[in-house]
């Protein structure tokens, strides 16, 4: 069942939405060359308890993981996808790092990640700047495309179009979701679609988009013996970037917006 939002619950889960921004734009702000992955972790988990909020991830087990999410953020770093678990390794200079990090705030959720080069751009290859690039605008056309009147096929080929436009991979059979009062509610958003095909789109409709780019070009990945880190199978470099967005009358609401 997809449960359509009022305007004044896409109001409450803004609000979710703020904590997450904000939180991810100060461990952008501290993430250094020489810092373990569990200080950000750290440092996100009292940013997020000051603010009242409650971390998704901590403790979530979906029926795809052997254990209990044991982190507050998942920290991908290089050829890590999505799901890294931030732990004692450190940081170096030219790190591709992407952060993922969702929160409930008066019972509702928010999902958003971002990546970036540790050091900052001065410090980055070429190419992962042109990875980051076509993540962040595969993730901007899939929230232009995500239009009342529009169906969910829109946002996928949006996304994949970016992406296989710029000779990237797509982690292979995984996207974005429905969210809400819950992170993961339907429906699935794919990165890849029909124009013109899937659910219609309607006001009030709320889902992350999440495109996960790989350089290499392909899709596989494996597994870490964690059960819960995805990396590209050909050790190539790879990038997220999320939002929660909702549907309103005149278009798209980003709602992990500062
Ligand atoms: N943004 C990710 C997703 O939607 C976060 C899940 S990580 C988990 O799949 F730790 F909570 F599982
Ligand atoms: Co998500």
């Amino acid at each position: 069942m997809i449960e359509l939002k009022t305007p004044g619950e896409l109001d409450a889960m803004a609000a979710a939405g703020r904590v997450v921004a904000r939180t991810l734009a100060a461990l952008r702000d501290h993430a250094r060359h020489g810092m373990r992955l569990r200080e950000l972790n750290e440092l996100a988990a009292g940013l997020i308890r000051e603010a009242g909020a409650k971390p998704t991830f901590l403790g979530y087990h979906p029926r795809f993981a052997p254990t209990p999410y044991p982190a507050v953020i998942c920290a991908s770093r290089n050829d890590a996808v999505v799901h890294g678990i931030p732990g004692r390794e450190r940081l170096g200079l030219g790190d591709l790092l992407s952060i993922d990090l969702a929160v409930h705030l008066d019972g509702w959720c928010a999902d958003s990640a971002i990546s970036f080069v540790v050091g900052g751009n001065g410090d980055a290859a070429k190419v992962d700047l042109a990875l980051i690039d076509a993540t962040e605008r595969a993730l901007q056309a899939g929230i232009d495309a995500a239009r009342p009147g529009r169906r969910l096929g829109d946002v996928g080929a949006a996304i994949s179009a970016v992406a296989r436009g710029a000779g990237f991979g797509m982690l292979a059979g995984h996207g974005g979701h429905g969210i809400g009062r819950a992170m993961h509610e339907a429906p699935h958003v794919p990165n890849e679609g029909c124009p013109g095909h899937g659910l219609l789109l309607r006001p009030g409709l709320t889902f992350a988009i999440e495109p996960m780019l790989i350089a290499g070009g392909v899709d596989d990945y494996r597994h870490d013996p964690d059960g819960w880190t995805l990396r590209t199978a050909d050790g190539s470099r790879a990038a997220h970037a999320e939002h929660t967005i909702g549907i309103a009358e005149d278009g798209p609401r980003v709602l992990t917006a500062p």
